[in-house]
């Protein structure tokens, strides 16, 4: 399983780093656009702060196959090594994956709300699919099952695509699809600390020191044996 940040908050992506086993960074122009900044220092940005070892998916804006292969070139002349450019799965998406597979460009097919999708995207030579989540199941869906549908496919036609689950509101979500097979999730900064969160835990904590400060004395640690 690779956790990913879903943000372009640089701030967040640098306390993330430090603390948790990160694999890299997914934005969308949504969320670009919420950092209300120049996109290339953005994108810059980033890379810098995750090294050149972590991925970078970042999306193109255009409608057709030809532009989004200039698009995709752009990105990653910009981004550096280890970047996945984002292509939404629709027709001309797909075109623009296979053009790109056969320059060696590696391609995170996205906005997948179907198997069908997905395995199109797959065969067709992306590397990573990206199922939204939250937007499926906010339709009546069901988006585990749909990460669910997508790994079993991929294992019946021996496809090396990896799912990079995307789009959550909730951590149950994420538990779901982690369960369902997806290798990857990507995950927000209000949700991402929630993942690992629970009363319990800091309640025990919080015994653990009460016990020990009670013989050894405030603040006292192992250190201090
Ligand atoms: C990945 O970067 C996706 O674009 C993103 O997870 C979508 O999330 P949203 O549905 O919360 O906008």
């Amino acid at each position: 399983m690779q956790y990913i940040l879903d943000t372009a908050d640089v701030n967040f992506i640098k306390k993330a780093l430090d603390l948790y086993p990160i694999e890299g960074v997914t934005t969308n122009p949504s969320i670009i656009s919420k950092e209300k900044g120049d996109f290339k220092t953005i994108i810059k940005e980033i890379r810098n702060i995750i090294g050149e070892d972590l991925m970078l998916h970042v999306q193109c804006l255009s409608l057709n196959a030809e532009t989004m292969v200039k698009e995709a070139l752009y990105i990653q002349e910009l981004a550096g090594k280890n970047v996945y450019v984002k292509i939404p799965v629709i027709p001309e998406g797909i075109k623009a994956i296979k053009i790109l597979k056969q320059k060696n460009i590696k391609t995170t097919a996205t906005a997948i709300f179907t198997a069908q999708q997905a395995l199109m995207a797959a065969i067709a030579g992306a590397t990573y699919v990206a199922p939204y989540i939250d937007r499926i199941d906010n339709i009546s869906g069901d988006g585990p099952k749909v990460v669910s549908e997508i790994v079993q496919l991929f294992n019946i036609n021996n496809l090396s695509t990896k799912v990079l689950a995307a789009s959550f509101k909730n951590v149950e979500q994420v538990h779901k699809v982690c369960l369902a097979g997806a290798h990857s999730v990507t995950v927000n900064k209000d949700l991402f600390e929630k993942l690992i969160y629970h009363p319990y835990t800091d309640l025990s904590i919080e015994g653990f020191i009460r016990d020990w400060e009670g013989v050894y004395g405030k603040g006292k640690t192992t250190l201090d044996s």
